[in-house]
């Protein structure tokens, strides 16, 4: 079983993305939503900087999302055909709920750049965490939108950049699961190098 809310252990054992784009509703609450916030707010961050930054895209909003999109595309591909430009109405229509995550990491501080980019990133894992505690599954997507100066500029200050779309729904249909590495590939007893005396 995917996703299975009967205890914290389970959760996090099962957890399972979904795909934004067969995401339906209903979609959280406003509350809700601020509760996924505040739970990715309460993230890991060496120097207690807030090198995060959540920007929530409204259904209200889509439409602006969409027509930001389609400048978006023109200028990243103007070869960009019809069904390339339909895709863009569908990524900005799809699932009842959207942040998007910002990285806002503090320049010339102490704590690296790196470090306040590993926070925004467990800030995202945090998020999706919050939003599969409460029903829901979350999807986080960057492609080439993340990567683009208008679709940034429209989301983020000077020296920030996207680190996400996160979407959040239900599953309008059954998740599988994805292959998982086997543990013995990713993790592994330490051996110390051998450094020899004199
Ligand atoms: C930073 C980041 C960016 C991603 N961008 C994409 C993307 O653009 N398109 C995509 O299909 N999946 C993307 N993914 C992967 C999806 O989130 C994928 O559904 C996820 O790895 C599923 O794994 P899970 O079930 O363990 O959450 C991205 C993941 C991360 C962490």
């Amino acid at each position: 079983m995917l996703n299975d809310l009967s205890s914290t252990l389970a959760l996090l054992e099962t957890r399972r993305s979904g795909k934004p784009r067969e995401m339906a509703g209903p979609g959280p609450t406003d509350d809700e939503l601020q509760q996924i916030l505040a739970i990715a707010a309460r993230t890991p961050d060496h120097g207690k900087l807030n090198p995060w930054r959540f920007v929530t895209v409204g259904r209200d909003q889509r439409d602006d999302l969409a027509v930001l999109l389609h400048l978006a595309l023109n200028e990243h591909d103007p070869c960009a055909t019809a069904a390339h430009h339909e895709k863009e109405d569908e990524f900005a229509q799809q699932a009842p709920a959207l942040v998007v995550l910002v990285s806002a990491p503090v320049q010339g501080h102490k704590i690296p750049v790196w470090e306040q980019e590993l926070s925004c990133g467990a800030a995202g894992m945090n998020l999706l965490l919050a939003a599969h505690a409460l029903g829901f599954v979350g999807g986080w997507i960057t492609g080439w939108r993340a990567y683009n100066e208008r679709v940034r500029s429209a989301f983020c200050g000077d020296g920030e950049r996207i680190a996400g779309f996160i979407f959040i729904g239900k599953p309008d249909r059954e998740l599988e699961e994805r292959p998982r590495p086997a543990l013995a590939d990713v993790a592994r007893r330490w051996s110390p190098p051998n450094i020899s005396e004199g």
